[in-house]
């Protein structure tokens, strides 16, 4: 367990350490005081984030650590050029960690490769979202017991929604669960998802409206529409209000089922669906951050070696992914044949024209 890219990276005894260790320090936080005392994370966030952010921040002065960064990347050395190469060379000699979130898909496999300390990935995009994974299972383990034979209803936005790509990720080391997707055309998995799902022969089903399914469900996730990866306004404002939720639509649903959202939340969610037990968002954000001080005290006992040596640039071949980092720092190594997965963003290798 080194750098954290995707959690489903981890094997399951090291999750079962982490979950284990989470629990510990959700019953007895007052024993972590002093945990990381000495240690410093080095947090670069180049996107806006605040839950993610401060959850990091927190979950590190909880430790008795320290945390230096920022959260524009306008007041860092990116506004003058550097690139991300240089940043975490740099970064990495101060800090014992990195928490790093960035708006292009790939960017922390990116980092991971210039970096002498362990990097954690805070959101890459539309591609990945680990410790918000890590969150989400928190919180069903703690409140379930267990993932297996369980309905899991995904609403949203499941386009975009990098927190939904890790969850389905993870979610394939249980039994029996049955996956439905609840999106607007729009807003479907994207194709990789789905290849993903079929080839995990995890089960799943494409439905266009929360109510279809909502009687069925163990436990529902809701997403935001994200606004900021749409491409014009228009687009945005044709599915906002679509796949609410809310109290009167809840009396449909289970007496036991839990209620997930990553937050932000705008109006997915209503208002009145808040004192609901059932509903367990703001209690499921409080465990992320048992979750981050977990992580980061295991990552903080590490033995660390970064690997020698790199390649340099690409031959030849080109990620097809437009957002993926290797377009904007091209000095990335991309030693793969056409055909096959991008190792930064897994969309597909096509040949450089
Ligand atoms: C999510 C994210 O940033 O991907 N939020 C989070 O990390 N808590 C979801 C979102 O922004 O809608």
């Amino acid at each position: 367990m080194r750098h954290i890219i995707d959690l489903a990276d981890l094997t399951a005894a090291e999750f079962s350490d982490l979950y284990k260790l989470t629990t510990n320090i959700i019953d007895r936080p007052e024993g972590y005081v002093d945990a990381c005392r000495g240690k410093v994370l080095g947090s670069l966030f180049y996107e806006p984030s605040t839950r993610t952010n401060l959850s990091f921040s927190t979950a590190m002065m909880r430790l008795g650590g320290s945390v230096v960064g920022f959260s524009d990347p306008n007041s860092s050395s990116t506004a003058k050029g550097e690139t991300l190469k240089d940043t975490i060379s740099m970064v990495s000699s101060y800090a014992d960690l990195i928490v790093m979130r960035n708006p292009r898909e790939g960017a922390a496999k990116a980092a991971s490769l210039y970096s002498s300390v362990p990097v954690i990935n805070a959101g890459d995009g539309g591609h990945l979202h680990p410790t918000q994974t890590l969150t989400d299972m928190v919180t069903i383990l703690r409140m379930r017991g267990s993932a297996d034979n369980m309905k899991i209803g995904l609403c949203g936005d499941l386009k975009y929604g990098r927190t939904v790509h890790s969850l389905l990720h993870f979610l394939e080391r249980y039994h029996n669960v049955q996956i439905y997707l609840i999106a607007p055309d729009a807003l479907k998995l994207p194709d990789y998802m789905v290849h993903f799902l079929k080839e995990h022969q995890m089960p799943f089903c494409e439905v266009s409206a929360l109510d279809e399914v909502l009687p069925e469900l163990d436990v529902l996730y809701m997403t935001r529409i994200q606004r900021e990866r749409f491409v014009s306004a228009q687009e945005y404002e044709n599915l906002e209000g679509n796949y609410q939720l809310t109290a009167a639509k809840m009396k449909r649903a289970k007496k036991d089922m839990l209620v997930l959202h990553p937050l932000p939340r705008v109006d997915e969610i209503a208002q009145d669906v808040d004192d609901d037990p059932r509903a367990v968002y703001f209690k499921q954000a409080r465990y992320g951050m048992f979750g981050r001080m977990a992580l980061l005290l295991t990552l903080s006992k590490l033995n660390f070696q970064r690997p020698a040596k790199h390649g340099i640039g690409t031959d030849g071949v080109r990620c097809s992914n437009p957002k993926c980092i290797t377009k904007t720092e091209p000095y990335l190594p991309l030693d793969v044949p056409v055909g096959a997965r991008c190792p930064y963003c897994d969309a597909l290798i096509e040949l450089r024209l």
